[in-house]
């Protein structure tokens, strides 16, 4: 695990493959066994398999500290009593609202038309922050230094707020004007992000979770700031419902707005729903931070990645900004923006080179055989058609491992080249993901809900900046560097700080 720590993510692992071969064991925590395996075979099997092959526990009271309890959290579900046991006895097992009847009430929030819907609002943010780099780039005649990854953030949350709860971080603007919501939520971000012992030892030993910290004091603040502005959001949502409707009948097909929370809020109050669908204040109350955490980082990581290619091969940067310039609009829309293939290729080619989530583990919650593509061979040289698992043992997903694999992608693998794309080859689609033959937003009943609202959001930054700058690197490449807790972002090597930034020499573009 040290080993793993110490290097750049994925690199060890692929080394190993190199010399073990695609299916191995490794000592993780507590010197507990780990599967790894490339064999896109297993993995779909443990991905389609979602009940048998569950988030871990760990995981979960981690990301129930900093998120609350929405869908990325829970597994067979829970209610409000036994979250407090589960804290204590993390293997109880819960029967309550469980993750599939989130998803069913959410995914409709996630589908093309809803993000067709929201288009507009990645666009304005996108517009809005190309006209906060063109006030800084203004002045001078030289290219100015700016740490794209800070910004991109900044404009994310925005969309999240607006896109999720209808609310304005302002984050763009928050210089001048500093929000409450948008302060609660950096400290309950930077607080997940450091890594010391205590909180690892309290993820993994439940009753050290009595053990009162200054990390648990500023999370319980900030949470209570979340929960307190939520319950905010969640009333006057209902309220503006029933104004309108005058306290008569609500049906659901009658309740419109776009944002997810006026959608779970109408899967809530809707009296043609039975109450065996509805879902209860405190559930849709868990999402608020979910999907602020998981909709936020993500895209901003994936797009300070994309810049970071682009300076690296101004060749790519150029003949992007060509076809970008084609389109007539500063606002195209959804379909105008997805049709543009270029855009396309180096979106894809991002999302396959720097997966911001590079990996994640699952653990089988009953003994099982993983079948597979290619059989292994174990350490007394027998030969075995399948993998054996016991109840309990942790399967670590190679997500940016399979994305640059070179049995997939050929020699040439690791290497950014958005070319690749005009013919994957076939055996691309074997990866079990959700989206592009990739790992990069997992696959199975529990991939990521959020993707195509990430992928315009993505192309919408990237449409809007690079018709309106030029990128380079403001340090030498070899002094960036990746760092990541769940999520990779780009670090300054000779920072002794060790803060995620992506510094750019930005200056606009003025024509070829
Ligand atoms: C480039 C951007 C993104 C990437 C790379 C990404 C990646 C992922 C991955 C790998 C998972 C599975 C994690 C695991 O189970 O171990 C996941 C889950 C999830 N993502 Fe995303 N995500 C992105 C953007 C978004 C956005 C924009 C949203 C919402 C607006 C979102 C919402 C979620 C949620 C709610 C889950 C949990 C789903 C479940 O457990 O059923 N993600 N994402």
């Amino acid at each position: 695990m040290r080993d793993i720590f110490n290097a750049e993510n994925s690199v060890l692992h692929e080394q190993w493959v190199k010399e073990y071969g695609t299916t191995l064991k490794y000592k993780g925590f507590f010197y507990t066994d780990r599967l790894f395996t490339m064999d896109t075979r297993a993995l779909n099997h443990v991905l389609t398999h979602s009940s048998d092959y569950q988030k871990p526990s760990q995981v979960r009271y981690n990301l129930s500290r900093i998120l609350g309890e929405g869908v990325l959290f829970v597994e067979g579900g829970l209610n409000i009593v036994n979250r407090q046991v589960f804290a204590i006895f993390p293997y109880v097992k819960r029967c309550d609202f469980d993750a599939m009847s989130q998803r069913r009430i959410m995914n409709p929030a996630f589908g093309p038309a809803q993000i067709r819907a929201l288009t507009d609002i990645f666009f304005s943010k996108s517009i809005k922050l190309r006209d906060v780099w063109s006030t800084m780039t203004a002045s001078g005649e030289h290219a100015i230094r700016i740490d794209v990854m800070g910004w991109l953030s900044k404009m994310t949350l925005d969309v999240i707020g607006l896109a999720g709860f209808n609310y304005e971080f302002d984050a763009l603007n928050s210089n001048e004007k500093p929000n409450e919501l948008n302060q609660a939520f950096s400290v309950m971000f930077s607080a997940g992000q450091r890594v010391s012992l205590l909180p690892i030892l309290k993820a993994w030993i439940p009753l050290l979770r009595w053990i009162p910290s200054d990390r648990d004091r500023k999370i319980d603040m900030a949470q209570n700031t979340m929960n307190r502005i939520g319950r905010q959001l969640l009333s006057d949502a209902k309220a503006a419902i029933m104004s309108s409707y005058g306290g008569g009948l609500i049906e659901k097909s009658s309740l419109q707005g776009r944002d997810l929370l006026s959608l779970l809020v109408r899967a809530n109050m809707a009296t043609d729903i039975p109450e065996s669908q509805r879902i209860s204040d405190e559930d849709v109350l868990a999402q608020v931070p979910t999907f602020l955490v998981a909709g936020h980082e993500t895209t901003s990581t994936a797009t300070t990645w994309a810049l970071y290619a682009l300076c690296l091969r101004p060749d790519i940067q150029t003949k992007l900004r060509e076809e970008l310039l084609t389109v007539e609009t500063d606002t195209p829309s959804m379909d105008e923006l997805m049709a543009l293939p270029y855009l396309d290729a180096v979106v894809r080619e991002t999302l396959r080179v720097h997966a911001p989530v590079p990996s994640t583990v699952r653990i089988a919650m009953k003994d099982d055989i993983l079948p597979l593509d290619t059989p292994f061979t174990d350490k007394y040289g027998v030969v075995h058609a399948g993998i054996k698992i016991s109840k309990g043992d942790p399967i670590f997903i190679p997500i940016l491992a399979i994305n640059r694999s070179e049995a997939i992608w050929g020699t040439d693998a690791k290497e950014f080249n958005p070319d690749r794309w005009a013919s994957p080859p076939e055996v691309a689609s074997q990866v079990p993901g959700v989206w592009g033959h990739l790992l990069t937003f997992l696959g199975g009943p529990r991939a990521c809900i959020g993707y195509r609202f990430s992928l315009v959001e993505m192309k919408a930054l990237l449409f809007t900046l690079l018709r309106a700058f030029e990128f380079e690197l403001a340090v030498p490449a070899s002094d960036i560097g990746k760092k990541s807790t769940i999520v990779q972002r780009p670090i300054l090597l000779s920072d002794p700080e060790n803060k995620n930034q992506l510094p750019l020499l930005v200056k606009p573009y003025r024509g070829p």
